[in-house]
This record gives structure tokens, sequence and C-alpha cells, in this order.
């Protein structure tokens, strides 16, 4: 079992990596290996709708950041964490930008492996973060994963999110509970139980 975290904050070692390390040792402790990737500090590309990826998948064409090796690294994942700081109420550009080109390019190496959100924030604007992290799961058939309450912790700096002793027993809570679903999926395919082939073909808009 192997759970892959991303850190979006712009701070290597701040409130989003404090909350995300809760997560990871129990998972761990659980019998999970974790990688916990940083997305970096400098400047980070959007999607710039090439499309590129459409024709050649599994790859984003400009390949000199952390893109490209987040899609290698979901391919040998079985569950992921993202995490975020809140940004004026939303997720950071950072982990939006970085999702938007690894799902747009490599969603299938996403798909049927369980995901969740962790969110730090000072104040306000964690639980819309929550909900646009939500959406990267739910297009690519990934089972959210959920807790006792909504995965978020606050604080400005690390030693105030170790004070929200609440928030990180939800970090907790939600870690376990990802372990028990990856035992529940392992179980399953030790039954012969197998992802369901999703139907395809099918591209309408709203006006037709
Ligand atoms: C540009 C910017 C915008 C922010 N906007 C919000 C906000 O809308 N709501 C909030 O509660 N905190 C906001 N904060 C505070 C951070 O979300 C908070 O300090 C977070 O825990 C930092 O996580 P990090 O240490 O992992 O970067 C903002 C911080 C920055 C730098």
């Amino acid at each position: 079992m192997k759970v892959l975290l991303l850190n979006g904050s712009s701070r290597p070692e701040g409130c989003t990596c404090t909350a995300l390390r809760e997560a990871a040792d129990v998972l761990e402790a659980g019998g999970a290996e974790t990688e916990l990737l940083f997305l970096g500090s400098g400047p980070v590309l959007d999607c710039t709708a090439c499309r590129t990826c459409q024709k050649k998948p599994g790859k984003c064409v400009f390949d000199d950041d952390i893109v490209n090796r987040i899609i290698e690294k979901a391919r040998e994942a079985d569950a992921f964490l993202f995490g975020t700081p809140v940004y004026y109420a939303h997720p950071s550009g950072r982990i939006l930008s970085v999702l938007d080109r690894v799902f747009f390019a490599g969603k299938d190496a996403f798909a049927h492996k369980p995901g969740a959100a962790i969110v730090s924030a000072r104040r306000a604007g964690t639980t819309a973060s929550v909900d646009v992290l939500n959406k990267y799961f739910t297009i690519a058939q990934m089972p959210v994963v959920s807790s006792s309450y909504w995965n978020v912790v606050h604080g400005n700096t690390p030693e105030e999110v170790r004070q929200d002793l609440e928030g990180l027993q939800t970090v907790r809570n939600l870690a376990r509970n990802m372990l028990w679903l990856l035992r529940c999926i392992e179980a399953g395919e030790h039954a012969g139980i197998r992802p369901p082939q999703a139907e395809s073909g099918a591209r309408t808009s709203f006006v037709r």
C-alpha cells in the first residue's frame, strides 16, 4: 500500500506539511508506505490547453517541472492525499495549476484509487477549498475518503496547527479511514472484484 501526499503550499515545512505529516505517521504505523512531495516554491506553469496530452496521453508537453513526475508516481501509488493552504478562500494557485495539468494528461493513473484533500487556513475558506480539490477525485472515478469532521486544520504557523487538537484528530481519523478502505480494496482484489469498466464516447455539451 503506497500513499502519495502532495504539499501544495509554497512553504515546504509550513502548516500544510504539518497536517500531512500527521496523516503520514498514522498511515505508516498502519503499514502503508508514504511519500510526501513538495510542489516547490518557484513559478509553476498553468495548463495552456494545447491538448498535446490528448494526442499523447500520460504526459504533459512541458516536461521541466514536477507534473510528469507526479503522473509517474501516481501510477505506482494506491491512494492520494492532496494538501493545500487556503489563499483567498480557495486552494493555492500552485496546486490548481499542477493538478489541472496532472489530471488532464494523466487522469487514468488515479482511477479507482482513494483520495482525500487536507486544507490549512488561519480562519476561513476551508470547506470551499476542500470542495475544489475533491472535484479532481470525483471526475477521475476515485473514492473520496472522509473523516469525523471536514479535513481542515487552523493555524498560521506549524506550532499553531499543533495546537489545533481537533484538526489533527480529524486528520488522523482520515488516515485511519484511508487505511481501512485500502485494505477493503485489497481484500476485494483477492476475492476477484475488479473495478468496473466505465462507458465512454458520449460527450455532449449543455445546449445539445
Ligand atoms: C496569499 C495568501 C492568502 C491567504 N488567504 C487566506 C484565506 O483566505 N483564509 C484564511 O483563513 N487564511 C488565508 N491565508 C493564510 C494561510 O491559509 C494559512 O496561514 C495556512 O495555514 C498556511 O499554510 P502553509 O504554512 O502550509 O503555507 C492566506 C495566506 C496567503 C499567503
